[in-house]
């Protein structure tokens, strides 16, 4: 077909409507990290290649991908003996982790074969896609459940953040199977649900994507589900028949009340479904929320022992300035916190000096391992809108290791002199800490 058959096929105005109604997407999108789950069943179905394309596209478009598949039927078609199921998890012994490992070996392929093909009638064309796979997954034994030994049937222990992001920087797919090892040298089938719920909490991911192959995200009157909040998700689950949502969705919410921004259950059986729900507004899918667990507020005394967990290992190294349990207990109201699932995972003060039309912000600090995630950047939106209304013009702090975060949030490297006379009083010339300026624009 030529172009202008193309573009009339397509219906040439409402393609560009949609093409430009896109653009927010896509800039949202890059660069952002999402884990894509499928069962062993997508790769059966004929249009397996379609996601294949769908993935191809989100790859093109900056978006950084990790991919979990399962293997569930290819391993159920190898078992000689019929599996064993305690609580709904499969028994592993030695024999069927043996067919777990050859189904994963050649499900890894198939799929990898699949994204390297750059045929110029395809979609494909030019894609040049790189697949990483390896042990990025750590497993532990899921250990004796009702009296059985799973044996070699595993939970997830750690995911290999780190690895996983650098391969992912260098512009690979990173291709997660559900399979750990440990560092004992044993190998442990998991379930692919769990290798991408760890994997997109561990990660920090945008998204968490699963596509169902069984059944739709619709309850059990069969009407489409289109969003949920994760406290809504028990409520729901009783009613709902078994099927992948009704597996899927607790997974779901945990990964909401763990920090993923969004989870989307999305129905195999619709072409273009994974496009669909991620570039419309209304969607195909059900999408998963985590409901205001997270929560930015202002400090009351009973959060003084929490900010004191996020601030002692700092104050230890040196990058904060030591407080007193006293002196926070004092200042508490200065302070924001912010509470995820009932924890403080950082916090930050405003100290204002209205003659000078100014504010100190000092504190900031986010948990170890809550970093990364935009938790910074959260805090310090809410102390610079504290500051507006309190009629302030000018934001400083004083740091010693972390100047390069304020500068590329806005801030402008000053000194001493450019504190309020009082602040300029207590400055610390042994600490020698770097002074750092940001102008409010008004609201
Ligand atoms: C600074 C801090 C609050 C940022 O929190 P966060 O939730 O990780 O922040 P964000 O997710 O918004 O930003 C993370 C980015 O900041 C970068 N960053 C972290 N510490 C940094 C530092 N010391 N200098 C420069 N950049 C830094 C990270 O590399 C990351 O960059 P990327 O987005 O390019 O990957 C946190 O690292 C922290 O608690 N540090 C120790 C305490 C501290 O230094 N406080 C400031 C003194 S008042």
């Amino acid at each position: 077909m030529g172009r202008s058959g193309e573009a009339k096929a397509l219906g040439v105005s409402a393609f560009v409507a949609w093409f430009r109604a896109a653009a927010p997407y896509i800039h949202a999108f890059r660069g952002k990290i999402f884990v894509l789950a499928f069962g062993g069943d997508a790769m059966l179905r004929e249009d397996f290649v379609d996601l294949i394309y769908d993935i191809n596209l989100l790859n093109a478009l900056g978006v950084r991908l990790v991919l979990v598949h399962g293997v569930r039927p290819q391993v159920e078609e190898r078992l000689t003996t019929e599996a064993h199921y305690v609580r709904g998890r499969r028994v592993t012994d030695a024999e069927a982790l043996e067919h777990v490992k050859d189904a994963v070996g050649s499900v890894r392929v198939d799929i990898e074969s699949l994204l390297s093909v750059g045929l110029p009638n395809t979609p494909m064309a030019g894609a040049d896609i790189r697949v990483a796979s390896g042990n990025y997954v750590t497993a532990q034994p899921a250990g004796v459940v009702e009296g059985v030994d799973l044996q070699f049937t595993g939970d997830v222990r750690k995911i290999a953040v780190a690895a996983i992001r650098a391969r992912l920087d260098a512009g690979e797919i990173v291709l997660l199977s559900p399979l750990g090892y440990s560092p004992t040298g044993e190998v442990f089938n998991l379930t692919l649900e769990e290798v991408a719920t760890q994997a997109a909490i561990a990660l920090c991911a945008e998204k968490l994507v699963f596509i169902l192959d069984h059944g739709d995200s619709v309850d059990a009157r069969g009407q489409r589900i289109n969003r949920v909040t994760a406290a809504q998700v028990p409520r729901l689950l009783r009613d709902l028949p078994e099927g992948d949502m009704k597996l899927y969705l607790p997974h779901a919410a945990h990964a909401c009340k763990k920090g993923v921004a969004k989870v989307h259950l999305i129905s195999a059986d619709v072409d273009g479904a994974v496009l669909m729900e991620l570039f419309t507004h209304a969607g195909v899918g059900t999408m998963v929320t985590r409901q205001s667990v997270e929560n930015l507020r202002t400090a009351g005394i009973d959060d003084v022992g929490g900010i004191l967990s996020v601030i002692e290992p700092l104050e230890t190294d040196g990058i904060l300035v030591r407080r007193s349990r006293e002196r926070l207990e004092q200042e508490v109201e200065r302070f924001f916190v912010d509470e995820l699932d009932g924890v403080i995972v950082g916090c930050v003060a405003l100290y204002p000096f209205p003659e000078a039309s100014a504010g100190e912000m000092a504190c900031l600090a986010v948990a170890s391992q809550f970093q990364g995630c935009g938790r910074g950047d959260a805090l310090l939106g809410a102390v610079e809108d504290a500051a507006r209304e309190l009629g302030l013009t000018q934001l400083f702090v004083l740091t010693t290791r972390t100047a390069h975060w304020f500068i590329e949030r806005g801030f402008a490297l000053g000194g001493p002199e450019d504190l309020p006379a009082p602040r300029q009083a207590m400055y610390n010339w042994q600490r020698r800490s770097k002074v750092l300026v940001k102008k409010l624009e008004p609201s």
